[in-house]
């Protein structure tokens, strides 16, 4: 189970007015604990404003890059990432967990790949580190990448996708989709969207080469281009997604029903190699549940979305009242999000360790 580590913030650079870049150096003792595939990420905590805030930051940093690094993007009134635009300074720690995720790709130097992506705003962070990992790693594969934004200053990286280009001649290609700002190019304005990935895949990209394909922004925007994707013949394990939001408000917290049968369930929870036996309020989640008995369990988004409260059901059964975050067989194995959890059984045993 990932656990919470000190990170020495090492450099925070802007990378638009409202974005941040952060280096982060973990102890010498924890450095294997922060090896990364390219596309995980992290998750942060820290008291601010008296408030226990987690959230998760992708990684932006390639495999070679030799470094540890993140990128947040101010969200208007948003309690993390303005803090750390704002007051986030070098010489800071900050406790982070190991990296975790599944988005990605397994990468070989003999590989001879097209992959195509799709990125809004701040979705670019773990669609550079692939990107740059296969560049770097795959000499013989391709890149294509169609990148959203509002306008030209709202772009995160613009200067680091040029020098890539440059570096790796003929092997990246950037196509810039600007909502309000002009293009020479009528199709690169606007939205993205199912019809505008058809135009582009009938005058720009052909998709027939195209092995393999990443999405990561905002929901409607992922379901758009999935499904022009497979209206173009690609099959669904040719698409992985990466959502970083629901449309519920992750600062909120669903409110906990207790009625008169409350604590009928019985959880036994295993953490960190002990087991207690606590008892569930009907209406309480499995991750409520724990923290409400001083179990140190994992979470960040409360959502459904970071996957960071994962956990293998054993025996009983719940019921999930969201899932965005685990694959198909991950749920037939018996792994569950925590935080989404409801028992539908009176005895329910979770392993936070497998
Ligand atoms: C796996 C994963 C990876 C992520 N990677 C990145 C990343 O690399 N860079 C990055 O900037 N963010 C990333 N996020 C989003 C990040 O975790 C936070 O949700 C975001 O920074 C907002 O947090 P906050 O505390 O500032 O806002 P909150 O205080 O949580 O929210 C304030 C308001 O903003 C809305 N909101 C929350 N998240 C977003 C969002 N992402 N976009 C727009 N509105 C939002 C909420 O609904 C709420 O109304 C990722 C999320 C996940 C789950
Ligand atoms: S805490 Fe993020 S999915 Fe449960």
């Amino acid at each position: 189970m990932p656990r919470f580590h000190p990170l020495v913030v090492t450099d925070v650079k802007k990378t638009t007015r409202d974005a941040v870049v952060v280096s982060l150096q973990p102890e010498t003792a924890q450095l294997a604990d922060f090896e990364f595939r390219p596309g995980q990420y992290l998750t942060f905590r820290r008291e601010i404003e008296g408030e226990d805030v987690r959230r998760s930051y992708s990684i932006c940093a390639g495999a070679d890059d030799g470094v540890l690094q993140v990128a947040i993007k101010r969200v208007e009134g948003g309690i993390f990432s303005q803090w750390a635009n704002d007051a986030l300074r070098v010489g800071e720690v900050i406790e982070a967990m190991s990296p975790i995720g599944r988005f990605g790709v397994e990468l070989s130097t003999s590989e001879r790949r097209h992959y195509l992506a799709f990125a809004a705003g701040s979705g670019i962070t773990p669609i550079l580190s692939i990107l740059k990992s296969v560049l770097s790693r795959e000499p013989q594969s391709q890149f294509t990448l169609i990148y959203a934004n509002r306008g030209v200053s709202t772009i995160m990286f613009r200067d680091t996708l040029e020098d890539l280009k440059n570096l790796y001649l003929g092997r990246l290609s950037v196509v810039h989709i600007l909502k309000t700002d002009a293009q020479e190019i009528d199709l690169f304005c606007g939205r993205v969207t199912r019809e505008k990935c058809a135009e582009l895949f009938k005058h720009w990209i052909d998709l027939q080469s195209v092995d393999l394909a990443f999405i990561c922004g905002p929901k409607a925007m992922m379901e758009g281009v999935r499904s022009s994707l497979c209206d173009h013949g690609m099959a669904e394990d040719q698409i992985r997604f990466e959502l970083f939001k629901t449309n519920r408000p992750t600062r909120a917290t669903r409110p906990t029903v207790i009625t008169s049968d409350a604590e009928e369930t019985k959880a036994v929870i295993t953490l960190d190699g002990t087991s207690r036996e606590i008892a569930m309020a009907t209406g309480q989640t499995l991750l409520e549940a724990a923290l409400a008995h001083d179990l140190d369990a994992p979470f960040a988004c409360k959502a459904g979305v970071c996957s960071s409260c994962r956990a293998k059901v054993l025996d009983g059964e719940v019921e999930m009242i969201a899932n965005h975050a685990l694959e198909d067989y991950e749920v037939a194995q018996g792994y569950v999000l925590t935080c989404q959890c409801l028992a539908v059984s009176q005895k329910i045993v979770v392993d936070y360790d497998q």
